[in-house]
């Protein structure tokens, strides 16, 4: 079995690392691979299955029933359920707590495991989430951690929220402090939890991305790739 390059992109809630994922995904010719998606999509399956988040055996029947499974497709790991990608937002603050509160769950987690490791066998792979260093791929040639401050990481939150609408600064800054409360208690679960915390693994490269540009990071990451052979796919 081939098994492709894989770098991986762990950080914490909306610390940029997906569209750096995704940019450099693009850079190299490597497939992105959204592994919060998975996430998300089993806290979504919790919410429309009325799966109580703490119950892990019952989570683990639903995975089962429910036929979750990954695919490679234009660029990007799409998640399917019963083979169909999911159209749903995944995105709500709803989904993101849901997300969080089931991803806590050891067996669960180890469930996901194969299917992210096969991965590698069909593409290389940029791969983002909070344990891709960590845990899934512990061998990958490069491993970043991305971070920034709390209150930027709001910040950007709401810029992506508050596109092209009209609202109070009122508005805005109770919408703000809500995201800093979400991202708080998010950050506190996803690093606090005993299995795979998003922490950066001993061999990351650690950027701290609040007072840089996108293409400033994007850039050192690329040279980075270029520095350990990981070359543009051809
Ligand atoms: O990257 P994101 O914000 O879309 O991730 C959503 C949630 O999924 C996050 O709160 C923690 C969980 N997650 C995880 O536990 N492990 C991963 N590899 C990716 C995400």
């Amino acid at each position: 079995m081939t098994t492709h390059h894989v770098i991986t992109v762990d950080g914490l809630a909306a610390s940029g690392k997906s569209t750096l994922s995704r940019m450099l995904a693009e850079k190299l010719g490597y497939v992105h691979f959204n592994s919060g998606m998975l996430y998300r999509v089993i806290g979504w399956l919790a919410i429309e299955k009325k799966i109580p988040f703490q119950d892990e055996e019952a989570l683990l029947r639903m995975l089962a029933a429910h036929g979750v499974s990954l695919r490679a497709s234009a660029g990007v790991i799409e998640v399917l359920v019963n083979g169909q990608p999911v159209t749903a937002d995944l995105s709500t603050p709803h989904v993101s707590q849901a997300t969080s509160s089931t991803a806590v769950h050891p067996r669960l987690r180890e469930a996901l495991l194969a299917m992210q490791r096969a991965l590698t066998s069909q593409c290389p792979l940029v791969a983002e989430g909070r344990d891709m260093g960590t845990v899934v791929f512990p061998e990958a040639e490069l491993k970043f951690f991305i971070w920034a401050s709390e209150a930027t990481r709001a910040e950007r939150r709401l810029q992506q929220m508050a596109g092209g609408g009209r609202r109070s600064d009122q508005e805005l800054n109770r919408l703000k402090s809500g995201l800093e409360i979400e991202i708080r208690e998010r950050d506190a679960r996803d690093q606090g939890r005993a299995v795979a915390p998003a922490v950066p693994a001993a061999d990351a490269i650690k950027i701290e991305n609040s007072a840089k540009s996108l293409t400033e990071v994007l850039d050192t990451m690329y040279h980075f790739a270029l520095a350990r052979g990981l070359a543009p796919h051809s």
